[in-house]
């Protein structure tokens, strides 16, 4: 099914495992009248993740679901995008890959933004592998979510500049900053707007 954009915002699910802070950047992107996305259900597979607070204050339906078993976790949150007609995913700090089945059943539906420029430093515990490399960029990337972790078709990245003196913690931040930006430009460029 193509995305295509009515006179109705799509509706979409933000999948988060911990803080939140690009969920709560899409939030405000989507309460804008060019957003093309609404935001209607918060997914969660961390109880403890502070970003659920955010469906608290901006009146979201937000759901946690145990990963103790991935297959019947996904089953369930497959019901729940159905029951909340929800047509469009955007991952944001989700620590779990999605099984194979699932990203079928929304191919081409399913945005990640990863802190690196891809395709370097997939995968977890990026800024201490950026560091101990020596790099002297990193920055963050918008992709398409395919089967294989941190390769689907990237929309768009954002450089970012690495001082000697920086840590894993200052370049992390340093990055969020352009992630908060990123997201929704990457949304809007999908959506040709
Ligand atoms: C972000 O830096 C995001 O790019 C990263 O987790 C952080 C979540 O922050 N995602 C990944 O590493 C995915 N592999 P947030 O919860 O404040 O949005």
């Amino acid at each position: 099914m193509a995305l295509s954009v009515g006179s109705k915002k799509i509706k979409t699910a933000v999948f988060i495992s911990g803080t939140g802070s690009n969920l709560k950047s899409l939030i405000k992107f989507s309460k804008l009248k060019k957003s093309p996305i609404s935001i209607n259900l918060i997914v969660s597979n961390n109880p403890k993740s502070k970003g659920l607070k955010y469906g608290k204050r901006f009146k979201i339906k937000s759901k946690f679901f145990n990963y103790k078993k991935k297959s019947i976790a996904e089953k369930k949150i497959i019901l729940e995008l159905k029951k909340n007609k929800i047509n469009f995913i955007c991952l944001a700090g989700f620590m779990k890959i999605l099984s194979k089945n699932f990203i079928k059943s929304f191919k081409g539906k399913i945005l990640n933004i990863h802190p690196s420029l891809l395709p370097r430093f997939k995968g977890l515990n990026t800024h201490e592998r950026v560091i101990k490399n020596n790099e002297t960029y990193s920055g963050c990337t918008v992709h398409f979510v395919n089967s294989k972790l941190d390769s689907g078709k990237i929309i768009l990245q954002k450089k970012v500049k690495i001082n000697k003196n920086d840590t894993p913690r200052t370049l992390s931040k340093k990055i969020l900053i352009q992630e908060h930006k990123l997201y929704p430009k990457a949304i809007l460029k999908i959506f040709n707007l």
